[in-house]
């Protein structure tokens, strides 16, 4: 069962909020050192989840206005998740035990509270004014050109102390670094090198296709339709430059000065061929890309088929996959894809195709318990784009609840008030109820994991979608080296017939939701109401 392709490929990535995941020092944040304390249930104990590597959310030095998405410090851990000293423990003590831990890097904005920020707006002449990106208005009143932020507004703010305005992609207090400027650029690269050197395993690339914007600050396109403003612009000139492709190809020749490392990107974009671009002929960009397709598909059998067809059409020979249906941006899948429908049996189908796909997949911190989107009050909100549009629900504080752990006061995730509050579901959904429940999403999820890395088809074999389904049924076969996997997942809350490939003796019944089942010896399979089944051919 082993393999010679490398982790990020064969591998299994768990998002770690590190606000939220575990608090070992009793002030309700998390920390370094809570992971560290919780990584038996990750990897190496019994009955571990059995994850290869850790993605930490931001954990540079931070005002806090956005999650970490807002530096102050690339160089420097927030005192809140813990010191250098307990970063570089937790990454002795995953390696220890075969965790890689990949770190969130933000390149393409900093806080306002940034040093280089204060310098820069401080004069039109400081020299790091180039650092960001200022302009002059086109008029009083007149931002330089119509782009707007992805959250709201004019993407341009006024700063009176120098009268002109900066760019920021995101939150105004995000001013965006100037990446033409070949300092900045220098710069960012070497923070890369330096926690590289530290012995990280590797980068999530915050807005990678964002890095660079129009040299000309052109208009973009306008749409037709579109539900809100920022969508009712084509974001031709003010993302996904040619140029931030080239950055991921400088960031690539820094990560592989360093053996085994991977770069994994966000590319915000609602155009796939985005996602796509960027892994370039899969050996001289970023290792792996978010598909963001993928998580604005419905529940439907039929639209994830679609979609994951398309990736497997346009990937680049060498690319790989790279799936996942949640995170701290994304309402929570138990809830969002739950909608209308049995959640709880829903997200065990969504469990089977997230790690039976070809590709690499990524689980959510409390994501295997079926944490659902949580109802923060208004009053406890910390998300500012929450805070914002409240009461629209748009928010994200939903989905970054504390981990639930046990039935005991704050989920089990700290003796002080957490800094958002544990969602009430962890008085039964918890890693300690759900242990004990042999029927239990947690150890669905446990199954799962461990049959595919039993399994070299699903970790690394081919993909073929089995065409011969009902409109409710995404089937495929995974096929490694005479090994051939099948996999049947039933969406819908009634019986479906599928037709699996002829020539095969027996295929036999590996797992399924649905417990026990005898082999099948010929082609025809009738699977249950929202029935997940995994056959291996005999
Ligand atoms: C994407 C991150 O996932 C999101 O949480 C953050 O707010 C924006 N980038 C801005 O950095």
């Amino acid at each position: 069962m082993m393999s010679d392709r490398p982790w990020w490929k064969t591998g299994v990535i768990y998002q770690i909020a590190v606000p939220s995941f575990a608090d070992s020092n009793g002030d309700g944040w998390g920390d370094l050192r809570g992971i560290i304390d919780r990584l038996d249930y990750l990897q190496g104990s019994a009955d571990a989840l059995g994850i290869d590597a850790i993605w930490l959310s931001p954990i540079n030095a931070t005002p806090f206005a956005d999650f970490g998405y807002d530096v102050s410090d690339y160089h420097a851990v927030d005192p809140r998740f813990g010191t250098m000293r307990d970063l570089e423990d937790l990454l002795a003590a995953c390696h220890e035990r075969g965790i890689r831990v990949m770190m969130d890097l933000v390149l393409n904005h900093t806080s306002v509270e940034h040093p280089w920020f204060s310098e820069s707006r401080s004069s039109r002449d400081n020299p790091r004014r180039d650092w960001y990106v200022w302009r002059d208005g086109t008029a009083p009143h007149r931002p330089p050109n119509g782009w707007l932020a992805v959250v709201e507004g004019s993407a341009w703010k006024y700063d009176r102390a120098t009268g002109q305005y900066y760019y920021h992609a995101f939150l105004p207090f995000q001013p965006d670094l100037n990446w033409r400027n070949p300092e900045v650029r220098h710069e960012m690269l070497d923070i890369a090198r330096f926690w590289l050197e530290k012995g990280v395993d590797g980068f999530r690339l915050d807005l990678m296709n964002f890095l660079y914007e129009d040299e000309h600050l052109r208009d973009n396109p306008r749409r037709r339709f579109a539900i809100r403003p920022y969508l009712a612009q084509k974001h031709v000139h003010d993302a996904s430059q040619p140029e931030s492709l080239e950055a991921a190809k400088d960031l690539r020749r820094v990560a592989d000065g360093f053996p085994g490392r991977a770069l994994m990107g966000e590319v915000f974009t609602d155009r796939p061929e985005d996602c796509v671009a960027y892994l370039g002929d899969g050996t001289d960009r970023l290792h792996l890309s978010f598909y963001l397709d993928f998580i604005r598909r419905g529940w439907s059998a039929v639209a994830f088929r679609t979609s994951v067809q398309w990736l497997e059409d346009h990937l680049p020979e060498c690319g790989w996959p790279c799936y996942y249906l949640d995170n701290h941006d994304l309402a929570r899948s138990h809830t969002r894809l739950g909608v209308g429908g049995n959640a709880e049996a829903r997200a065990r189908v969504a469990a089977a195709m997230l790690l039976t796909l070809r590709g690499t997949p990524i689980i959510y911190y409390g994501q295997e318990l079926g944490m659902p989107q949580s109802r923060v009050p208004r009053r406890l909100m910390r998300d500012p784009v929450g805070k914002r549009f409240w009461p629209l629900g748009v928010g994200r504080d939903g989905a970054r609840t504390p981990m639930q752990w046990s039935g005991e006061r704050h989920a089990g995730f700290s003796e002080a008030e957490p800094w958002l509050p544990a969602d009430r579901s962890f008085v039964e959904r918890n890693v300690e109820a759900e242990s004990e429940d042999s029927a239990s999403l947690l150890n669905w999820y446990r199954k799962l994991l461990r049959l595919r890395k039993e399994r070299l088809s699903l970790r690394e074999g081919s993909y073929s979608a089995i065409e011969n389904t009902s409109g409710d049924v995404f089937a495929y076969i995974r096929e490694h080296e005479g090994e051939s996997t099948a996999v049947l997942l039933n969406f819908a809350a009634r019986q479906a017939a599928v037709r699996l490939p002829e020539g095969v003796a027996e295929w036999h019944p590996l797992l399924s939701t649905h417990g026990e089942r005898p082999g099948l010896t010929g082609p025809e399979c009738l699977l249950a109401s929202q029935e997940a089944l995994i056959l291996e051919a005999r």
